[in-house]
């Protein structure tokens, strides 16, 4: 049976390092701050936005939420940015994805100060990813890490398969990965064998958002597997997209949903904060 990657107790430690950063910076008269902007009334958006702000209270970073209604226009939305690039209090800027219909997400993201950049979305911090030079990672795949590495899993010479090339996901996750000097291969939709190629994954990282995608026979017996997934099941519970009933035999570890990678996101985005708040005041992170 699979050990459970507790992502609820590893967060609390990321989170509890985070409010001994913000106390000490607090004593220098800097206080973090961040602003989440959300844009229509997306339930999941909403509950996403709820979390990431009562984990500013926890963590002792001030926040400010700008709820704004689906039928904003581009240029509303791009000066609200440009503000908060000079807004002095804020240090990080989040624009809760997905956003209405209509709206172009890729010019909102480049219109964020890079160094406000909390979600690491902006090209330039994109490129310092792929270089390995950067100051923030993107939270979900930093979260992974985070949580392979506090259960002493080693990534060096591992083959790592990761389901998903999204911007926010897949691709950062290669590329983490790849950093960690593993062996990595990107799935997606029109990837063939799929199923050979999961089975050949010594850790399998799966973010494609449907429910049941991973099955048992995608799994070799002993992998690591890791669920990024956050779905709905036929009855409506929260679930990822790994079979976790047939997985948990197979695996060596294995993240469940919820209360495995989604914490650990959150904690992340408390950490990027407080490095923003850093740089922003010339304290080396
Ligand atoms: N929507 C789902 N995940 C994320 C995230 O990490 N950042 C933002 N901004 N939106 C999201």
């Amino acid at each position: 049976m699979a050990e459970i990657m507790d992502g609820k107790a590893v967060s609390a430690k990321v989170k509890a390092q985070a409010a001994e950063e913000v106390a000490r910076l607090k004593e220098q008269g800097i206080i973090p701050g961040l602003a989440v902007v959300i844009v229509g009334d997306d339930p999941a958006s909403r509950i996403y936005v709820n979390n990431k702000k009562k984990a500013c209270q926890a963590v002792g970073i001030y926040s400010e939420e700008y709820a704004l209604p689906a039928d904003t226009s581009q240029e509303e939305l791009l000066e609200l940015v440009r503000k908060l690039n000079q807004e002095p209090k804020i240090h990080g800027i989040l624009v809760q994805s997905p956003l209405p219909e209509g709206l172009d997400e890729a010019a909102l993201v480049e219109t964020v100060d890079p160094i406000k950049d909390v979600d690491a979305f902006h090209a330039y911090n994109v490129g310092k990813i792929m270089q390995g030079t950067y100051s923030f990672l993107p939270c979900t795949p930093a979260g992974v890490m985070e949580l392979l590495r506090s259960s002493g899993i080693e990534v060096c010479g591992k083959h790592c398969v990761v389901i998903g090339r999204s911007d926010i996901v897949g691709k950062p996750m290669a590329m983490l990965l790849l950093h960690a000097h593993g062996t990595v291969t990107i799935c997606h939709s029109r990837t063939q064998n799929l199923k050979e190629i999961c089975r050949r994954a010594d850790i399998l990282v799966s973010a494609v958002g449907k429910a049941g995608f991973v099955t048992g026979d995608m799994i070799q017996p002993g992998a690591v597997v890791i669920d990024v997934g956050m779905n709905r099941d036929s009855q409506g519970r929260l679930c990822g997209d790994v079979d976790f009933g047939q997985a948990e035999k197979l695996a060596s570890y294995i993240t469940p949903v919820p209360g495995g990678v989604g914490p650990m996101t959150i904690a992340m985005l408390m950490k990027n904060t407080v490095t923003a708040a850093k740089l922003q005041n010339g304290i080396q992170p």
